[in-house]
């Protein structure tokens, strides 16, 4: 069986925080649009966890992969799978347009199936969210892409006690990198 490229793609905090409380705390102009430039046409790898954050609709254009442990797991849309051998089985069978497999969270299935990836691409965002779910990178690489930039997004807050929440705007600064993690490898 020849190798199909595999890509980490994460939006985190700078400690790494990438999900609270089973959702994604922020939102970012243009951030979907980032994710699907890179996965359309090819197989995406997520958690069941994330799966059920999706509200079980497939990611439309790609083939959806669902890493359980559960041997009777139904996905309808997606393909549930018990390991990652599985999953880059399914994915190597598959008619993709493009032969990759993204890893796109959440943090359990990142924290596990890093060390598989040749490449991960990472949002890292300069600003501070609370959060309970965590990607814990551990791997090395070369950052290949580096890339800094400025969104403006809107927030509530509610200022005064029993007061409604007020909206406000902000300027959220964010990097992207591309890390690559094969060019150690190759040394
Ligand atoms: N910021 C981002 O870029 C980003 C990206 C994606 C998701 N998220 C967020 O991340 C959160 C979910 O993350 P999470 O870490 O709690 O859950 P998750 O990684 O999405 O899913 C965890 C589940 O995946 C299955 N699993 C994990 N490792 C496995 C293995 N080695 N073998 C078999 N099955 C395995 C297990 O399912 P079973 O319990 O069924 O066995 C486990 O409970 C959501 O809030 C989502 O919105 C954030």
């Amino acid at each position: 069986m020849d190798t199909i490229p595999i890509y980490l793609i994460v939006t985190m905090t700078e400690n790494g925080t990438i999900a609270d409380k089973g959702v994604i705390p922020w939102s970012i102009p243009g951030e979907q649009r980032y994710f699907k430039e890179h996965t359309l046409g090819a197989a995406v790898l997520m958690g069941r966890k994330t799966w059920e954050s999706l509200e079980y609709a497939p990611l439309p254009g790609r083939l959806n992969i669902v890493l359980t442990h559960s041997g009777t797991f139904s996905a309808p849309g997606a393909i549930p799978v018990t390991s990652m051998e599985e999953a880059l089985t399914a994915a190597h069978a598959a008619s993709l347009a493009k032969r990759e497999l993204w890893i796109m969270g959440g943090a359990e299935v990142l924290n596990h199936a890093q060390w598989l990836a040749n490449k991960a691409y990472v949002t890292v965002l300069h600003d501070h969210y609370a959060g309970d779910t965590k990607f814990e990178s551990k791997r090395n690489g070369k950052i290949t892409d580096h890339t800094v930039s400025e969104a403006e997004i809107e927030f509530s807050r509610t200022d005064l006690p029993g007061s409604a929440p007020t909206k406000y705007t902000k300027k959220l600064r964010y990097t992207r990198v591309v890390i690559d993690y094969d060019v150690l490898k190759r040394r």
